[in-house]
């Protein structure tokens, strides 16, 4: 099984990740965490060359042609691999970050993204995207500022935010919406009983 996780930034996407981890161990559930891009030694330096932000000249052909590069690498070193081995990976952001980044924020458009990340995927689809489902304004943006990407404009992020709505209305129910509590263990239950309803997890 492979499942994503989604979201735009400062939604609590990695601490929603680490109270997961700690759920499957705590149950004897073994799973592989990776987070995109990163996660094979290439396509953590693709990710560095990314997210640079000296790299202000960056076209975004270029971004999403980087984004799909880490992804072909991570997909045939570990994910696929994984997959036939009949583990549970469960990737930190994948596609839909591609589609609604690159897609709709960078305006670059849908089919576009589609086509670059046709080689890279190998046809491999998540069965499940959990989709931490915050606008940006409703987003605690925690004032850091350290890599290109978290520097782009509000509008920026409503576009992303937009783009994964869009996506999720398109998906055929791959997309779960988790409107995050205020309380994270609340939240983590929230998405563990969605994995749990779907027989990926006990
Ligand atoms: P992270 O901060 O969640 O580790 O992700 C790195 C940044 O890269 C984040 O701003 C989202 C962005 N991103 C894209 O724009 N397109 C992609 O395909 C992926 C995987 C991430």
């Amino acid at each position: 099984m492979f499942v994503t996780f989604e979201g735009c930034e400062g939604v609590g996407k990695s601490t929603q990740l680490k109270l997961l981890k700690e759920y499957l161990i705590a149950t004897s559930q073994p799973a592989l965490f990776i987070r995109e891009p990163g996660s094979t030694p290439i396509s953590e330096q693709i990710r560095e060359v990314i997210l640079d932000p000296k790299n202000k000249e960056m076209t975004p052909e270029t971004e999403a042609l980087l984004y799909a590069a880490s992804r072909a690498q991570l997909v045939r070193e570990v994910i696929l691999p994984a997959i036939m081995r009949g583990e549970l990976v469960i990737c930190d952001r994948f596609i839909d970050s591609s589609i609604a980044y690159q897609g709709y924020a960078r305006g670059l458009g849908v089919d576009e993204v589609k086509k670059i990340n046709e080689l890279a995927l190998c046809s491999l689809e998540p069965d499940l995207t959990v989709f931490i489902d915050l606008s940006p304004r409703e987003a605690f943006r925690n004032g850091h500022l350290e890599d290109r990407l978290e520097q782009e404009s509000d509008e920026f992020f409503e576009k992303v935010y937009a783009g994964y709505i869009a996506q999720s209305k398109a998906s055929n129910g791959r997309f779960v919406h988790i409107k995050p509590d205020f309380d994270k263990n609340v939240t983590s239950n929230m998405i563990i009983n969605a994995m749990r309803a779907r027989g990926i997890i006990k």
